[in-house]
Parts: structure tokens; C-alpha cells; sequence
């Protein structure tokens, strides 16, 4: 391997969230060797630029001037890519529509769903672009992205491409998933059991076959899908080797969470009404509980997903945005973590978590991402702040020095991007 591919980062104070109340701490200033994409080694030396090129001096050198560095954070649940723009519903909404009756009044995710299907994968790759922006300026290095606005097997293949685009473009780690079944098309209207035919039989097949997802996601909701063909949908996911996941319990309970555990998801989603059982079930199969404060907010929720039972029952909890048109149209990472501390009571230990170790469990990257330790992948933040906790108290402030995503540095937060690339 030559010396481009190789990184010395000096006087990085880290934050390595690693398990343990250690994870939490600044460390002294470090010595942190990246190499191959790799974290190699982490040292206690601190180095000069000047020793470290007297020693090689092909190598490039980083000094973080005692800065403190985290694990690059993870936006574990968006939708990222789509089409078109709901202020309009936003207004309905504040002047009295409720989201559900949006929802069956064929606006809300259709409306999403008739745009996106109008707009080519490149013009989708833009739009999502300039979002990822947004979330790049907060630090993430990894973000999921859902596809769930096409509806029809073209649609959905051309929302996962052009999520997977984005990597040719910007330093980021894209993870796509498919929620074919966010909700029924309307040409399945009258018969939803025939489009959920459609996606075991032909679309998840493909998408399996072309690598084009490594999850997926089922909305089980009254204006989603019950939990029979939540259920059929998780066994042919199984079926094909994909993980699967759940936007569950998020408007009533309807026991999607715990139907996600029995499948061993990777992590159910939003979960305000969770209740005691379900908690229960995610603690058995090792569940993330992912909370979306962002819709909570946006749709002026009231009810709180459980995060007393997450705690007792030990099931990691992690933060993301849930990017999207209709529910959460906020494309900033720590504003999430500061939410889900003012609105749902979290620590800003448990909010750094959130967006690092316990949403790389989220994404099935728990070994490789999210911590700062020898082995893991070598995507790092590098912040001007003088405490972790500042992640999730200030908004707004531009605090990010540098981001590092496969030990390449990108000094703007990688917001220079060419799309002719
Ligand atoms: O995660 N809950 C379902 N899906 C999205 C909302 C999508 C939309 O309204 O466009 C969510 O909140
Ligand atoms: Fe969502």
C-alpha cells in the first residue's frame, strides 16, 4: 500500500466511543495511524509534523491541534432520495388537517410518490446531493438511505441507484434499504396483498440479485401495513439473505416492533408507542430502538417513545433524522441529538451513542464503524468544541474542522462535490 492511502493524525483528542464510561472521555493528545481505509494504530506519542516527515517523508500529516475527534457520525435512517416538496401539507397540517387524513386524501407519501416517480435517477442524485450537504456540515460519514417513493419495481431500482450514486460524488458511505412497502400504490389500491405479491415475488429478487439494498423496511402502520404482510414481506427479505427493519409503533401499537425482534431486524424505528412487551422482545434479539425526534417535533407528537424501558431493559437506543418531505425536512445530525435531549430526556452520552456506535449496530456496521479503535474503518469528525456534550447543547454554529471517511480527509465536510464526475 503507498504512502497516498496512509494518514498520520497528530494531537487528536479522542472521543472513541468505545463500550464503557471510558468511551466517553477526551483522552491526552494522540498519535492515530490510518492506513488502507483502516485505523492501525493509536499511540500515546505526541509528535511534531515535523518528527513525523523526518521519519517518513512521504507521509501526510493531519495536526487536529489538540481538537476533539469522534467516531464520524451516522445518519442511521433517511429518506434522502425524492422528488418534489410538501409545504403546502405543512400548511394543511397547521391549519387543521391531521398527517392521517393527509395521508388518505391520496397526499402525503403519494404526492411524494407521483414526483419521484416523474424524475430520472440523475435528478434524483442532484437533489439528494445538496441534502447530503446539510448532513455532512454535522460530521456524518455514513448515512442510510431508503427508497419507499417509487412504489412500482423501476421506481424503486431507480431510487436505490441513485442513493448509491452519491458515493461517486461526495466522501460518504451510503447504506440503501428498500421500503418498497412504505405504502400501498395506487394502482394496488383495492388490492394491497397483490402489491405486497409484487414485492416478495419480484422486487425484492432483484434488488438481492443486483446488490442494490442490504436491509429492508416495512412501514407497519394503520395507513402502512398490517403484520401479516409485514411478516411475508420480512421472509422473503430473509429469504434472499437482506436484514430487515421496521418503521413501527410511530402513530399506535400495533406490535411491528416486536415482529421486527422475532426477525432479528437490525432496528425498529420511531416506536412512540412502544409498550413494555416490546421493549422486552427488543432486548431478547439485540434490536437498536432508533428514535426520530424530527417527526416527533414536525408532526407535534405527544406521546414519548419509552426511553425509561430502553434503558432498564439495556436495548441500545440511536438518533437519525428520518430526512423526508412530509415528516422531518431537517438535514442536520446533531440538531437530532439535541432534540432527542430536550424532547425525549436522553444524556448527551446517550445522544453521542445515538449517532455513533449504537446507529452503526443500526446499519449492521457495529464491528467496523462508530468507534475509535484499531481494526474500525477510518471515518472520523474532527471538531472544534472543547466537550462532547456541546454536540447536542449548540445548533447552528458551524463547529466541524474536518471529516475522514475511509482515511480521506475532506477539510469543507466534503460539501464540494462535481456531479459531472
Ligand atoms: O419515516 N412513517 C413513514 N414514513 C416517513 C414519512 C414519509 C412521508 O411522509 O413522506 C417517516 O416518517
Ligand atoms: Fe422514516
Amino acid at each position: 500500500m503507498n504512502s497516498v492511502s496512509e494518514l498520520t493524525l497528530i494531537n487528536a483528542c479522542l472521543v472513541t466511543m468505545t463500550p464503557g464510561a471510558m468511551g466517553y472521555q477526551i483522552s491526552s493528545p494522540k498519535t492515530v495511524q490510518l492506513k488502507a481505509g483502516k485505523i492501525v494504530s493509536i499511540s500515546n506519542s505526541e509528535l511534531t509534523c515535523k518528527e513525523v516527515k523526518e521519519e517518513a517523508p512521504q507521509r501526510r500529516v493531519y495536526d487536529c491541534k489538540n481538537r476533539l475527534v469522534t467516531p464520524g457520525l451516522i445518519d442511521c435512517h433517511t429518506h434522502l432520495v425524492f422528488a418534489g416538496n410538501r409545504s403546502n401539507e405543512f400548511e394543511m397540517r397547521l391549519n387543521g388537517v391531521h398527517y392521517t387524513e393527509i395521508a388518505k386524501q391520496g397526499g402525503g407519501i403519494l404526492s411524494t410518490v407521483h414526483a419521484t416517480r416523474n424524475a430520472t435517477v440523475e435528478q434524483l442524485t442532484e437533489l439528494a446531493l445538496h441534502r447530503l450537504i446539510g448532513l455532512t456540515n454535522t460530521g456524518v460519514t455514513s448515512v442510510e438511505i431508503k427508497s419507499g417513493y417509487g412504489l412500482t419495481l423501476d421506481d424503486e431500482i431507480k431510487m436505490l441507484r441513485a442513493a448509491k450514486a452519491l458515493e461517486h460524488h461526495m466522501h460518504v458511505k451510503v447504506e440503501t434499504t428498500l421500503l418498497a412497502a412504505h405504502t400501498t400504490p395506487p394502482e394496488y389500491k383495492d388490492n394491497p396483498d397483490r402489491y405486497i405479491d409484487l414485492i416478495c415475488e419480484e422486487i425484492i429478487p432483484l434488488v438481492a440479485e443486483e446488490n442494490l439494498a442490504s436491509s429492508v423496511d416495512v412501514f407497519c402502520e394503520s395507513i402502512g401495513f398490517n403484520l401479516a404482510q409485514t411478516e411475508k414481506v420480512f421472509r422473503a427479505a430473509k429469504q434472499y439473505g437482506l436484514h430487515v427493519k421496521g418503521h413501527t409503533e410511530q402513530l399506535s401499537n400495533l406490535g411491528g416492533s416486536a415482529l421486527t425482534a422475532a426477525f432479528n431486524g437490525l432496528s425498529v424505528d420511531h416506536i412512540e408507542y412502544l409498550d413494555e412487551k416490546g421493549v422486552a422482545a427488543l432486548a431478547q434479539s439485540n434490536t437498536v430502538a432508533t428514535l426520530l425526534p424530527g417527526a416527533f417535533y414536525f408532526l407535534r407528537e405527544t406521546q414519548r417513545p419509552p426511553i425509561e424501558l430502553l434503558r432498564q431493559h439495556n436495548v441500545p437506543m440511536a438518533i437519525a433524522t428520518d430526512f423526508n418531505p412530509g415528516t422531518s425536512p431537517f438535514a442536520d445530525l446533531t440538531m437530532m441529538m439535541n432534540m432527542s435531549c430536550t424532547l425525549f430526556g436522553l444524556t448527551p452520552e446517550e445522544a453521542l451513542r445515538g449517532v455513533t456506535c449504537n446507529a452503526a449496530k443500526a446499519i449492521g456496521h457495529s464491528t467496523t464503524r462508530g468507534q475509535i479503535e484499531v481494526g474500525f474503518d477510518a471515518d472520523l469528525a474532527i471538531w472544534d468544541i472543547s466537550h462532547p456534550a456541546d454536540l447536542s447543547y449548540q445548533v447552528g454554529i458551524p463547529r466541524l474542522a474536518a471529516r475522514i471517511v475511509d482515511g480521506v480527509l475532506s477539510k469543507d465536510g466534503g460539501s464540494c462535490y462535481d456531479i459531472g464526475k
